[in-house]
C-alpha cells in the first residue's frame, strides 16, 4: 500500500454555516476566533471556542477502518500505521497551548499592510491532547529514542495533510519539525486523537493530527495522512515560504526567502480578554484579566499591568488549574500551557489599560509594533493595549 500516501480518502466540504458564537474572518478556508471575554473563561479551552485556522476546505475522513498513516522516507523499513496500531501505544495526555502565528495582526495590519487573515487576539487556545508520542511511533518503524539522524541521512520529520490548498497548487499541507524533536519524549509531540478527552472532530483534525507543543501551530499539522523522514526541512509552502519572520526593511520587492530559517517556537505573548479595544466603564475598579504565554516550554515568570499607558506596572496574579499555585518552570505547572493572569486596578479617569509578560527565559514583549512589523503580519508580541472610557451617566 505504499503508493497510496496521499491517495484521497477525503471528499471536500465546505464548513457548514458558521458557528454563530464567532467571528467569521474567512468562510472559505474557514477560520475563526472565539470572543475574548469567552477565551479566558476555563484554563482549558472548549472545543467549540477553540480557534480554527484552515489553509483549505476541511476533509472528511469517513473509512477509519483503512485509514491509516504510511511512514516512509530515509528509513529502513516504511509502514503503514492503523488506528488501531497507534492507539495501542502508550496513551500520554499533554496540556498544550496552540497559538497561530498570526494571533493579532489585525492591529499589525494598521501600521503598514500585511498578508494574511486579519486576527483579534483569540487565535489561541489550550487543549488537552491524547496520544501516542510521536517518539513511540516512530519506534514501530525502527527510530529510536533521541536521534537526530537516521542511517540513511534523515534529519526532518514532514507531517503531510490530507487537506490540500491553493497555496500548494492543490497539493495537500505539509510542515516538518527535527528528528531530535520527534524522536525525544520530552518534547511531548504527539499523534492525537483526543482534545479534552473526546474523540478529535473534523474541524480539529479527526481522525489524527499532530501536536507540536510551545511551536507555532503551523507545524502541529491536522489530519495526518504520511510521515516522511527528510533530509533537509520540509520544502512546503508554509515552511518556506511563510512563517518566517522578516525584518521592517524586508518588502515583497526585495524579499528573499531563503534567508531566514522557518519560525518554530512562538515568542512570549500575553494580551488583555477582559476589555475590548475601547470599553467604556463607570469610574472606580476594573478588573483586568487574559492570558500569557510563551513558546519552547517557558513558563511566565511575570504579567504587568499598567493604568497609565505604561508608566508605571502592577503584577497580576498569574494561574493555570484551580487550587493549584503557578509557579513557573516547576514540576507542577503545565510547562506548554498558558497562563491566565488577573488584577483589579483603579481608573478613575479615561485611560490606556496596558499589559506585558516575561517568560522564564526574561524574554519581555516589545513595545512598539514598529519594533517588530512585518511584511507577514506574524508575532505580533507587542504590549497589548486598551482604552477604558470612563463616563457617569448610565451605560
Ligand atoms: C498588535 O496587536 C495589538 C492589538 O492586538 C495592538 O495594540 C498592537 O499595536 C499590535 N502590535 C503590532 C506589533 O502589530
Ligand atoms: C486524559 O484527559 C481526559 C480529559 O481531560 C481524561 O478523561 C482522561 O482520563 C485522561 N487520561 C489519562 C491517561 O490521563
Ligand atoms: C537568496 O539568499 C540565498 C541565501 O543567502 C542566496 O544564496 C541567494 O543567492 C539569494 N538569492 C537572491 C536572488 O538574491
Amino acid at each position: 500500500m505504499l503508493w497510496a500516501c496521499c491517495y484521497c480518502i477525503a471528499e471536500f466540504l465546505l464548513h457548514p454555516v458558521m458557528v454563530f458564537l464567532y467571528f467569521t474572518l474567512l468562510q472559505y478556508p474557514f477560520n475563526a476566533e472565539p470572543p475574548r471575554s469567552a477565551l479566558i473563561s476555563s484554563y482549558v479551552t472548549p472545543v467549540d471556542l477553540f480557534y480554527k485556522r484552515n489553509h483549505g476546505p476541511i476533509p472528511v475522513v469517513d473509512d477509519i477502518e483503512r485509514y491509516s498513516v504510511l511512514i516512509r522516507g530515509l528509513i529502513d523499513n516504511p509502514r503503514d500505521l492503523f488506528m488501531r496500531d497507534i492507539k495501542m501505544l502508550p496513551k500520554y495526555n499533554v496540556t498544550a497551548t496552540l497559538q497561530c502565528a498570526g494571533n493579532r495582526r489585525t492591529a499589525m495590519s494598521k501600521v503598514k499592510t500585511v498578508k494574511g487573515v486579519g486576527w483579534d487576539v483569540s487565535a489561541i487556545g489550550n487543549g488537552v491532547w491524547g496520544g501516542a508520542k510521536l517518539a513511540d511511533v516512530l519506534e514501530l518503524v525502527g527510530i529510536s529514542k533521541l536521534t537526530s539522524t537516521t542511517k540513511s541521512g534523515g534529519k526532518h520529520v514532514e507531517f503531510v495533510s490530507i487537506d490540500k490548498c491553493k497555496e500548494e497548487n492543490g497539493g495537500p499541507y505539509k510542515a516538518s519539525i527535527p528528528l531530535s524533536q520527534a524522536t525525544n519524549p520530552e518534547a511531548d509531540v504527539l499523534v492525537a486523537y483526543e482534545m479534552n478527552g473526546e474523540p478529535l472532530n473534523r474541524d480539529h483534525g479527526y481522525p489524527l493530527r499532530v501536536v507540536v507543543p510551545g511551536v507555532i501551530g503551523a507545524r502541529s499539522v491536522k489530519w495526518l495522512d504520511c510521515i516522511n523522514i527528510i533530509a533537509e526541512e520540509s520544502q512546503g509552502f508554509f515552511m518556506q515560504k511563510d512563517y518566517k519572520m522578516f525584518p521592517p526593511s524586508v518588502n515583497w520587492d526585495n524579499i528573499n526567502w531563503s534567508t531566514r530559517r522557518p519560525q518554530m517556537d512562538f515568542p512570549v505573548q500575553s494580551a488583555i480578554c477582559s476589555l475590548e479595544d475601547v470599553t467604556a466603564i463607570k469610574p472606580g475598579k476594573v478588573k483586568v484579566s487574559g492570558y500569557a504565554a510563551s513558546g519552547g516550554g517557558r513558563g511566565i515568570d511575570r504579567v504587568d499591568v499598567s493604568v497609565d499607558g505604561g508608566k508605571t506596572w502592577v503584577e497580576a496574579s498569574r494561574y493555570q488549574k484551580p487550587g493549584v499555585q503557578y509557579i513557573s518552570d516547576d514540576m507542577n505547572s503545565d510547562k506548554w500551557a498558558w497562563v491566565l493572569f488577573d488584577v483589579t486596578v483603579d481608573a478613575p479617569q479615561s485611560t490606556e489599560i496596558v499589559v506585558k509578560a516575561v517568560d522564564s527565559a526574561a524574554n519581555v514583549q516589545p513595545e512598539n509594533v514598529q519594533e517588530i512589523w512585518n511584511l507577514r503580519g506574524i508575532l505580533n508580541t507587542s504590549w497589548h493595549r486598551v482604552q477604558v472610557r470612563v463616563g457617569h451617566s448610565n451605560m
